[in-house]
């Protein structure tokens, strides 16, 4: 019988817009009603980049997949497939993936974006993995490029602290050992709680506003409770207890959710990636920008255990877990 196709991560690369802004330039030069101790004390959150006009989601998801490619030190013209996770692509086509094929100096291959909110990357990762383990592809980029900014009502203090914009990327390769690159994807969606996290207006259709709306307490219910299952799902499946974790990337929704499941797993403060005290929430990109500075900084290293989990607008949540 021939070796089973295991999938490993060889390249990360991130990019964060230029400009910063605080939660006092919040407060100050966006006149909103809030302050820098409501934003933290609740959510972890001191600052978040904010796109400009020429930072888009095709261009900060070309820029991350550059970067991942070459820390892996692949060719764009090696590359089979570009999967991106965005909520927040540029037009409603186009595909935000073909674009960056189109960035990248790419002639071959096919791309297309995932659409589940905040856990995008987990999802996308699951299906590059499956693409590639049914021998559809050898490399792979997967990238979750956002530009939530776009997305907020300014005047709504509840929801406009929480976002930022971002673009994070990996590249999969075909060729890993027994034991190493993607071990586990689980996936989850439930479309009965829609009402607690979306987007009003029809998308395509500017007459409409299209502004994120969500119950931010039912959605941290929702979260506790099923980052919990999806994370035991993971770690059942592979035979594994909290303690053989390296590494928990979350996705970087608030620090009170990252912090209670990493409680849940026993894990020390120190063995957790945390960046939404700088980037906020970025939805489909937080876990491969947390990533990417993890591995480039020299937390995550070879051989590692890595677990992602994430939930999003959906509902849609999951997990994933990888031996680097
Ligand atoms: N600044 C100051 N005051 C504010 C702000 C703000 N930015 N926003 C709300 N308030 C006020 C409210 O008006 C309310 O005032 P009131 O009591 O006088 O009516 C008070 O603060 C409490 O408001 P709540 O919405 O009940 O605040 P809560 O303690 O629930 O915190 C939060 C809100 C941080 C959103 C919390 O519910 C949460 O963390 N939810 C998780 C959802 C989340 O992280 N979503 C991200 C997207 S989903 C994802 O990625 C998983």
């Amino acid at each position: 019988m021939s070796d089973p196709i295991r999938v490993r991560l060889t390249g990360v690369g991130g990019y964060l817009p230029r400009d910063v802004v605080t939660n006092d330039d919040l407060a100050r030069k966006f006149g909103i009603e809030t302050s820098d101790e409501w934003i933290r004390t609740r959510t972890g959150i001191g600052q978040r980049h904010i796109a400009s006009g020429d930072e888009t989601t095709a261009s900060m998801a070309a820029e991350a997949a550059r970067q991942a490619l070459d820390y892996a030190g692949v060719d764009a013209s090696q590359v089979d497939a570009v999967l991106v996770a965005t909520a927040t692509p540029d037009q409603v086509f186009p595909a935000v993936a073909v674009q960056v094929q189109a960035c990248l100096g790419m002639t071959a291959g096919f791309g297309f974006d995932i659409s589940a909110a905040c856990s995008g990357f987990v999802y996308a990762l699951a299906t590059a993995t499956a693409l590639m383990q049914s021998g559809q592809a050898n490399k792979v980029l997967v990238i979750g490029s956002e530009v939530f900014s776009r997305l907020l009502d300014w005047t709504d203090r509840s929801t406009c602290v929480l976002f930022g914009d971002g673009a994070g990327a990996v590249l999969l390769e075909t060729g890993a050992g027994e034991g190493e690159g993607v071990l586990s994807t689980h996936l989850h969606s439930d479309g009965r709680t829609g009402d607690i996290l979306y987007v009003d207006g029809a998308a395509g259709c500017p007459s409409t506003s299209q502004h994120l709306r969500m119950q931010g307490r039912e959605v941290f219910r929702h979260a506790v409770v099923k980052l919990s299952q999806a994370v035991d799902e993971a770690l059942e499946a592979n035979g594994l207890t909290g303690q053989d974790i390296q590494w928990m990337v979350p996705h970087q929704a608030n620090l009170r959710i990252i912090e209670g499941m990493a409680k849940k797993l026993a894990l020390p403060a120190d063995r957790v990636v945390v960046t939404v005290d700088r980037h906020a929430n970025t939805s489909a990109a937080s876990i491969p920008l947390a990533l990417n500075e993890a591995v480039r900084d020299g937390r995550v290293r070879k051989g590692d255990l890595v677990l992602m989990e994430a939930l999003g607008g959906g509902l849609t949540w999951g997990s994933a877990l990888i031996r680097m």
